[in-house]
């Protein structure tokens, strides 16, 4: 049997071939996944998990696509959505703090509202970053006032076989990035202590000052990923790619924003091939004009028509 039929029959939820992901990533480019699947339940994804094993098959956990760019050729293999599976999600009060399981699926709005709810700190950083708790998670997503691996206590994590909680100190943080060996994030635990009010309403003006400031000095109203490359350490991307002279660059329909350049937007009909080009150069201009090399943020995923390596851009 070909596994999408196979698939189609033991993963209760939904299962559709070609199915285009423009409209589901925040840059709005790419092709079709193969196979998408949302799965129900855990039972569902750690099925699908294991079939995609044993038919040889890429996976790919699409969080919120707010940093993902999706080649032109689309998504070989299986492309996995997770709900926000409600029986995942447990808040308990434990007196000065509050401990919360949320599913992968649900969006990272939803911690800014808990510390909203129970007047938690820690969790500022958060406030206006796109995406889903997963995506946070598998990416370490954060700003200069936190990062997700201050919040999460422990992982539960899945593959083919099962899913087991993992504690956060057995993971590999790293700027941007966690090392989670391949598996899937169903769900993550974490502990939040609550403040006084006086705290509290520090927290909440720090989360709306750094919202103010985004949308001031982000093009937040135009298609984008997000921050395209990481910072590289004591500078910022978007300061070395002005400096380099490719503020406003434009390729087809995408262009490096004019309002902040380690953004690139799209201006409408943009192609995967646009973005990544633009990448390139980007990538290219700041290694020669000051010997840095820049690491993308963003995570390119799929076929991309030419390759990233034909189109010059280190992955
Ligand atoms: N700058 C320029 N030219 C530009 C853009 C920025 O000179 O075109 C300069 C700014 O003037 C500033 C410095 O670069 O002095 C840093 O810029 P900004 O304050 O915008 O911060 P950033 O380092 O570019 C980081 C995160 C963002 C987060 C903001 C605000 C990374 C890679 N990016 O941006 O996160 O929103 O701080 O907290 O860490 C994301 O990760 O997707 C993201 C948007």
């Amino acid at each position: 049997m070909d596994w999408r039929d196979h698939m189609a029959r033991e993963v209760r939820g939904e299962v559709q071939r070609d199915v285009p992901l423009a409209p589901r990533i925040s840059v709005r480019v790419g092709g079709s996944a193969i196979l998408f699947i949302r799965p129900v339940g855990i039972e569902d994804l750690i099925t699908a998990l294991r079939i995609a094993k044993e038919s040889g098959q890429p996976i790919w956990v699409l969080g919120g696509g707010a940093n993902t760019v999706v080649g032109d050729g689309g998504i070989p293999g299986v492309t996995l959505k997770l709900p926000a599976w409600p029986t995942l999600e447990k808040v308990i009060d434990l007196g000065d703090r509050v401990r919360a399981e949320l599913p992968a699926g649900a969006p990272s709005a939803r911690l800014v509202q808990l510390a909203r709810e129970f007047g938690l700190l820690g969790v500022e950083w958060a406030a206006g970053i796109p995406g889903t708790i997963g995506g946070l998670t598998a990416m370490n997503a954060g700003t200069r006032s936190g990062e997700m691996k201050d919040n999460v206590t422990e992982i539960l994590l899945c593959d083919g076989t099962g899913a087991e909680w993992c504690p956060a100190s057995e993971v590999q943080f790293r700027y941007r990035h966690a090392d989670l060996k391949s598996k899937v994030v169903a769900a993550v635990r974490c502990e939040l202590r609550k403040g006084d009010p006086a705290q509290v309403e520090k927290s909440v003006s720090a989360m709306e000052t750094d919202r103010a400031y985004r949308r001031k000095s982000q093009p937040l109203q135009l298609p984008n990923s997000g921050s395209v490359f990481r910072n590289p350490p004591g500078d910022h991307a978007g300061r070395l790619i002005e400096a380099a002279g490719l503020k406003g660059l434009v390729e087809g329909g995408a262009q490096i924003s004019e309002q902040h350049a380690n953004f690139i937007v799209n201006r409408g009909g943009a192609t995967a091939r646009d973005v990544v080009t633009l990448m390139a150069k980007a990538q290219h201009a700041v290694q020669e004009r000051f010997a840095i090399p820049l690491a993308l943020e963003v995570r390119t995923v799929g076929v991309f028509v030419p390759s990233t390596d034909i189109l010059g851009l280190k992955v």
